[in-house]
């Protein structure tokens, strides 16, 4: 991972354009994020997001627990740790795309669940030093402008011993079904993305912004550099996602 580097979409010189590049694009497919999400994952979306939900449930199952979904976008996630949290843990949503919030906000008095929504950046949060046990950020780090920045921000807002999960798209490790994953996210995943989402430039943002972001390995060296301990990652599915855990020093 490259120092004060994070995603670089086609166009956008400075961290400035990289995150308002982001924010629209995430606003202008916001109806229709779920239908595609779980069309294009084929439905394993909602296996990895449980797979996450299992890795963090002795946090949330604690009274108190303050916990926080970061770049929670239409909810899944939240609403998933939510469900599962003991009554007095407070569980709340955090997103700098307002669309996206909106329909989590939706989606949470659906449920019943009327979670806290904030509208906030996950590189500059509006929360004091040591106040959350834990972050989940399921699919969101991998957009943030600045990896490093988010680290020390995220870790900033941990308690110390507190836990940070990172869910992300990841390379697999085989090259056979490198192969595969690559023909069909550069080549499918942009053709019924973009029919069905209207905007074909956020479905080839995707996979070139997962092919451009740093290995498992290098994403884990980065945790411990900024201080997490700790540092696991689990692949799943042939490495197309990995859940990356770390305690804050
Ligand atoms: C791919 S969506 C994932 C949403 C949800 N976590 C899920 O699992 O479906 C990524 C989300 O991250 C948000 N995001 C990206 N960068 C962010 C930042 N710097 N601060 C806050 N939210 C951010 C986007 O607005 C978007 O809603």
């Amino acid at each position: 991972m490259t120092p004060g580097r994070g995603t670089t979409p086609r166009g956008a010189a400075t961290e400035e354009q990289a995150s308002q590049y982001v924010r629209g694009m995430f606003g202008r497919v916001a109806g229709r994020y779920d239908l595609l999400n779980h069309l294009l994952s084929f439905q394993v979306d909602r296996y990895w997001r449980s797979r996450t939900v299992s890795a963090v449930r002795h946090i949330t199952t604690r009274p108190g627990a303050r916990v926080m979904d970061l770049c929670c976008g239409t909810g899944d996630l939240l609403l998933a740790l939510e469900r599962g949290a003991h009554p007095e843990a407070l569980v709340l949503g955090g997103d700098f795309c307002h669309p996206m919030l909106v329909e989590a906000g939706r989606k949470s008095v659906r449920t019943g669940a009327h979670t806290p929504l904030l509208e906030c950046d996950a590189l500059s949060l509006p929360l004091p030093d040591r106040s959350l046990d834990l972050i989940t950020v399921a699919f969101g780090f991998r957009n943030f402008a600045n990896y490093r920045k988010g680290l020390r921000e995220l870790s900033r807002v941990l308690k110390p011993g507190g836990m940070l999960a990172i869910l992300e798209f990841s390379t697999p490790p085989n090259p056979v079904f490198r192969g595969l994953y690559n023909y069909y996210s550069t080549t499918v995943l942009p053709a019924v993305g973009g029919i069905l989402s209207g905007d074909r430039d956020a479905y080839t943002y995707l996979p070139d912004s997962v092919r451009k972001f740093p290995v498992a390995e290098i994403l884990a060296a980065e945790l411990e550099g900024v201080g997490f301990t700790r540092v696991r990652f689990k692949r799943m599915t042939f490495g197309i996602v990995t859940l990356h855990t770390g305690l804050a020093g």
